[in-house]
Protein backbone atom coordinates (compact mmCIF):
# COMPACT_ATOMS: atom_id res chain seq x y z
CA UNK A 1 0.00 0.00 0.00
CA UNK A 2 1.40 3.53 -0.91
CA UNK A 3 2.74 4.89 2.53
CA UNK A 4 1.20 7.62 4.33
CA UNK A 5 -2.39 6.70 3.04
CA UNK A 6 -5.17 5.55 5.13
CA UNK A 7 -6.27 2.25 4.44
CA UNK A 8 -9.50 2.02 3.41
CA UNK A 9 -9.67 -1.28 4.07
CA UNK A 10 -7.92 -3.50 6.52
CA UNK A 11 -8.29 -7.36 7.05
CA UNK A 12 -6.80 -9.01 9.95
CA UNK A 13 -5.86 -12.05 11.06
CA UNK A 14 -9.73 -13.55 9.28
CA UNK A 15 -10.15 -16.73 10.07
CA UNK A 16 -13.33 -18.25 8.52
CA UNK A 17 -15.49 -21.57 8.87
CA UNK A 18 -17.93 -23.39 7.08
CA UNK A 19 -18.77 -25.70 10.09
CA UNK A 20 -15.58 -27.99 9.84
CA UNK A 21 -13.59 -26.63 7.06
CA UNK A 22 -11.62 -23.67 7.37
CA UNK A 23 -12.28 -21.65 4.39
CA UNK A 24 -9.73 -18.64 5.24
CA UNK A 25 -7.14 -18.76 7.54
CA UNK A 26 -5.48 -16.18 9.19
CA UNK A 27 -5.95 -13.65 6.44
CA UNK A 28 -4.41 -10.27 5.94
CA UNK A 29 -5.21 -7.80 3.45
CA UNK A 30 -5.16 -4.29 2.84
CA UNK A 31 -6.60 -1.87 0.54
CA UNK A 32 -5.66 1.98 0.47
CA UNK A 33 -8.00 4.61 -1.01
CA UNK A 34 -7.89 4.75 -4.58
CA UNK A 35 -5.84 1.76 -4.57
CA UNK A 36 -5.86 -0.93 -7.38
CA UNK A 37 -5.98 -4.44 -5.45
CA UNK A 38 -5.98 -8.06 -7.38
CA UNK A 39 -6.89 -10.95 -5.02
CA UNK A 40 -5.27 -14.23 -7.40
CA UNK A 41 -6.24 -17.78 -6.32
CA UNK A 42 -7.30 -21.05 -7.42
CA UNK A 43 -10.97 -22.54 -6.68
CA UNK A 44 -12.02 -23.07 -4.12
CA UNK A 45 -8.76 -20.52 -2.18
CA UNK A 46 -11.03 -18.65 -0.10
CA UNK A 47 -11.68 -15.73 -2.57
CA UNK A 48 -15.38 -15.24 -2.49
CA UNK A 49 -15.84 -16.07 1.17
CA UNK A 50 -13.69 -13.09 1.87
CA UNK A 51 -15.58 -10.92 -0.22
CA UNK A 52 -18.40 -12.11 1.42
CA UNK A 53 -16.75 -11.65 4.93
CA UNK A 54 -16.07 -8.12 3.89
CA UNK A 55 -19.71 -7.36 3.10
CA UNK A 56 -21.10 -9.11 6.19
CA UNK A 57 -22.90 -11.62 4.35
CA UNK A 58 -20.37 -13.84 6.07
CA UNK A 59 -19.24 -14.07 9.70
CA UNK A 60 -16.00 -14.59 10.44
CA UNK A 61 -14.79 -16.73 13.53
CA UNK A 62 -12.20 -14.72 14.48
CA UNK A 63 -9.76 -11.96 13.45
CA UNK A 64 -10.91 -7.95 12.65
CA UNK A 65 -12.35 -5.99 9.52
CA UNK A 66 -11.73 -2.57 9.49
CA UNK A 67 -13.53 -0.24 6.58
CA UNK A 68 -13.67 2.91 6.50
CA UNK A 69 -16.10 3.51 3.39
CA UNK A 70 -18.99 2.11 1.81
CA UNK A 71 -18.44 -1.05 -0.23
CA UNK A 72 -20.55 -2.66 -3.09
CA UNK A 73 -19.87 -5.74 -4.57
CA UNK A 74 -20.11 -7.12 -7.96
CA UNK A 75 -21.30 -10.89 -7.10
CA UNK A 76 -19.61 -13.54 -8.68
CA UNK A 77 -22.11 -14.56 -11.17
CA UNK A 78 -23.65 -11.61 -11.27
CA UNK A 79 -26.83 -12.48 -9.41
CA UNK A 80 -29.13 -10.39 -11.59
CA UNK A 81 -32.99 -10.41 -11.01
CA UNK A 82 -33.80 -12.01 -14.41
CA UNK A 83 -37.13 -11.07 -14.54
CA UNK A 84 -36.90 -7.67 -13.51
CA UNK A 85 -35.53 -4.92 -16.24
CA UNK A 86 -32.07 -3.81 -16.30
CA UNK A 87 -33.03 -0.72 -15.16
CA UNK A 88 -34.72 -1.97 -12.10
CA UNK A 89 -31.49 -4.24 -11.45
CA UNK A 90 -29.85 -1.19 -11.83
CA UNK A 91 -32.25 1.07 -8.79
CA UNK A 92 -31.38 -1.93 -6.51
CA UNK A 93 -28.15 -1.12 -6.17
CA UNK A 94 -28.85 2.18 -4.77
CA UNK A 95 -30.43 1.30 -1.74
CA UNK A 96 -28.44 2.91 0.97
CA UNK A 97 -28.20 6.09 -0.59
CA UNK A 98 -30.12 9.21 -1.48
CA UNK A 99 -29.61 9.80 -5.28
CA UNK A 100 -31.09 6.73 -7.42
CA UNK A 101 -30.53 8.25 -10.38
CA UNK A 102 -29.32 5.87 -12.93
CA UNK A 103 -27.78 8.87 -15.36
CA UNK A 104 -24.11 8.48 -14.54
CA UNK A 105 -24.41 4.42 -15.13
CA UNK A 106 -25.61 5.40 -18.61
CA UNK A 107 -23.41 7.79 -19.18
CA UNK A 108 -20.33 5.19 -18.51
CA UNK A 109 -22.58 2.66 -20.18
CA UNK A 110 -24.19 3.83 -22.95
CA UNK A 111 -25.22 0.90 -24.34
CA UNK A 112 -27.58 -0.08 -21.46
CA UNK A 113 -29.91 3.15 -22.59
CA UNK A 114 -31.66 0.63 -25.08
CA UNK A 115 -31.40 -2.18 -22.78
CA UNK A 116 -33.21 0.02 -20.17
CA UNK A 117 -36.36 -1.86 -20.58
CA UNK A 118 -35.13 -5.48 -21.41
CA UNK A 119 -35.71 -8.02 -18.59
CA UNK A 120 -32.45 -8.76 -17.75
CA UNK A 121 -32.35 -12.42 -17.84
CA UNK A 122 -32.40 -11.87 -21.41
CA UNK A 123 -29.20 -10.14 -21.87
CA UNK A 124 -25.94 -11.63 -23.27
CA UNK A 125 -23.44 -12.52 -20.63
CA UNK A 126 -20.98 -9.35 -21.29
CA UNK A 127 -24.53 -7.31 -20.99
CA UNK A 128 -25.35 -8.69 -17.86
CA UNK A 129 -22.16 -8.05 -16.18
CA UNK A 130 -22.12 -4.40 -17.37
CA UNK A 131 -25.56 -4.18 -15.21
CA UNK A 132 -23.73 -5.97 -12.18
CA UNK A 133 -20.95 -3.15 -12.01
CA UNK A 134 -23.72 -0.41 -12.94
CA UNK A 135 -25.39 -1.91 -9.94
CA UNK A 136 -23.01 -1.59 -7.48
CA UNK A 137 -21.84 1.93 -8.80
CA UNK A 138 -25.20 2.78 -7.97
CA UNK A 139 -24.07 2.45 -4.04
CA UNK A 140 -21.64 5.19 -4.79
CA UNK A 141 -18.88 2.93 -3.13
CA UNK A 142 -15.47 4.13 -2.12
CA UNK A 143 -14.40 0.31 -2.53
CA UNK A 144 -16.02 -1.36 -5.57
CA UNK A 145 -14.88 -5.69 -4.89
CA UNK A 146 -15.56 -7.35 -8.20
CA UNK A 147 -15.70 -11.36 -7.66
CA UNK A 148 -15.05 -12.92 -11.47
CA UNK A 149 -14.73 -9.94 -13.91
CA UNK A 150 -14.28 -11.72 -16.61
CA UNK A 151 -16.11 -15.25 -15.96
CA UNK A 152 -17.39 -16.48 -19.25
CA UNK A 153 -17.26 -13.31 -21.15
CA UNK A 154 -15.18 -12.77 -24.73
CA UNK A 155 -11.84 -11.40 -24.08
CA UNK A 156 -12.67 -8.23 -26.06
CA UNK A 157 -15.63 -7.19 -23.45
CA UNK A 158 -13.28 -8.29 -20.96
CA UNK A 159 -10.81 -5.55 -22.03
CA UNK A 160 -13.87 -2.98 -22.29
CA UNK A 161 -14.86 -3.47 -18.89
CA UNK A 162 -11.58 -3.63 -17.28
CA UNK A 163 -10.54 -0.36 -19.30
CA UNK A 164 -13.72 1.04 -17.29
CA UNK A 165 -12.52 0.07 -14.37
CA UNK A 166 -9.45 1.72 -14.74
CA UNK A 167 -11.33 4.78 -15.61
CA UNK A 168 -13.38 5.13 -13.05
CA UNK A 169 -10.32 4.39 -10.21
CA UNK A 170 -8.59 7.14 -11.90
CA UNK A 171 -11.49 9.65 -12.73
CA UNK A 172 -12.95 9.72 -9.43
CA UNK A 173 -10.00 7.71 -7.04
CA UNK A 174 -12.61 5.14 -5.88
CA UNK A 175 -10.91 2.13 -4.87
CA UNK A 176 -11.16 -1.52 -6.57
CA UNK A 177 -11.04 -4.98 -5.11
CA UNK A 178 -10.27 -6.99 -7.80
CA UNK A 179 -10.91 -11.08 -7.63
CA UNK A 180 -9.58 -12.70 -10.93
CA UNK A 181 -8.93 -16.12 -12.50
CA UNK A 182 -6.92 -14.34 -15.45
CA UNK A 183 -3.69 -13.40 -13.44
CA UNK A 184 -2.33 -11.64 -16.02
CA UNK A 185 -5.68 -8.77 -16.55
CA UNK A 186 -5.38 -8.71 -12.65
CA UNK A 187 -1.81 -8.14 -12.38
CA UNK A 188 -2.04 -5.60 -15.56
CA UNK A 189 -4.67 -3.38 -14.43
CA UNK A 190 -3.94 -3.42 -10.36
CA UNK A 191 -1.07 -2.02 -8.74
CA UNK A 192 -0.95 -4.67 -6.06
CA UNK A 193 -2.04 -7.92 -5.67
CA UNK A 194 -2.52 -11.20 -3.26
CA UNK A 195 -2.24 -14.59 -3.83
CA UNK A 196 -4.43 -16.75 -2.05
CA UNK A 197 -4.13 -20.53 -1.92
CA UNK A 198 -6.10 -22.83 0.36
CA UNK A 199 -7.21 -19.56 2.61
CA UNK A 200 -4.06 -18.13 3.29
CA UNK A 201 -1.85 -15.39 1.21
CA UNK A 202 0.46 -16.97 -0.20
CA UNK A 203 2.47 -13.91 -1.92
CA UNK A 204 1.64 -10.58 -2.22
CA UNK A 205 2.97 -7.24 -3.39
CA UNK A 206 3.43 -5.04 -6.35
CA UNK A 207 1.93 -6.51 -9.33
CA UNK A 208 5.29 -5.53 -11.08
CA UNK A 209 6.93 -7.89 -8.70
CA UNK A 210 4.53 -10.87 -8.60
CA UNK A 211 4.71 -10.79 -12.68
CA UNK A 212 8.27 -11.58 -12.46
CA UNK A 213 8.31 -14.29 -9.58
CA UNK A 214 8.80 -18.03 -10.89
CA UNK A 215 6.27 -19.69 -8.87
CA UNK A 216 3.30 -16.96 -10.11
CA UNK A 217 4.65 -17.01 -13.77
CA UNK A 218 4.67 -20.94 -13.32
CA UNK A 219 0.87 -21.58 -11.54
CA UNK A 220 -1.18 -18.57 -12.56
CA UNK A 221 0.76 -17.02 -15.84
CA UNK A 222 1.15 -20.40 -17.91
CA UNK A 223 5.15 -19.73 -18.35
CA UNK A 224 7.01 -16.40 -18.79
CA UNK A 225 5.30 -13.29 -18.74
CA UNK A 226 5.00 -11.32 -22.02
CA UNK A 227 4.56 -7.81 -22.29
N1 LIG B 1 -21.58 -21.88 1.93
C1 LIG B 1 -20.58 -22.74 2.03
N2 LIG B 1 -20.67 -23.85 2.79
C2 LIG B 1 -19.64 -24.71 2.92
N3 LIG B 1 -18.46 -24.56 2.30
C3 LIG B 1 -18.31 -23.49 1.53
C4 LIG B 1 -19.35 -22.52 1.34
N4 LIG B 1 -18.89 -21.55 0.50
C5 LIG B 1 -17.64 -21.90 0.19
N5 LIG B 1 -17.29 -23.05 0.79
C6 LIG B 1 -15.96 -23.73 0.70
O1 LIG B 1 -14.98 -22.81 1.14
C7 LIG B 1 -13.83 -22.87 0.32
C8 LIG B 1 -13.56 -21.51 -0.33
O2 LIG B 1 -14.59 -21.24 -1.27
P1 LIG B 1 -14.67 -19.89 -2.07
O3 LIG B 1 -15.96 -19.89 -2.81
O4 LIG B 1 -14.42 -18.76 -1.16
O5 LIG B 1 -13.44 -20.04 -3.07
P2 LIG B 1 -13.03 -19.16 -4.33
O6 LIG B 1 -11.59 -18.84 -4.17
O7 LIG B 1 -13.98 -18.03 -4.50
O8 LIG B 1 -13.20 -20.21 -5.53
P3 LIG B 1 -13.65 -19.97 -7.06
O9 LIG B 1 -12.42 -19.51 -7.77
O10 LIG B 1 -14.05 -21.35 -7.50
O11 LIG B 1 -14.77 -19.00 -7.08
C9 LIG B 1 -14.10 -23.98 -0.68
O12 LIG B 1 -13.54 -25.16 -0.19
C10 LIG B 1 -15.61 -24.08 -0.71
O13 LIG B 1 -16.04 -25.37 -1.04
MG1 LIG C 1 -15.24 -17.46 -6.00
Amino acid sequence: MPEGSEPLLEVHDLVVRYGAATALDGVDLAVGRAEMVALVGPNGAGKTTLLDTVSGLVAPAAGRIELRGRLAQVPEGRRLFPEMTVEDNLRLGAWRVRDRRVGPVYELFPHLVELRRRKAGSLSCGEQQMVAVGRALMGQPDLLAVDELSLGLAPQIVDTLAEHLQDLNRRSGMAILLVEQNARLALDICSRAYVIEAGRIALSGPSEQLRSSPEVQAAYLGGAYEE
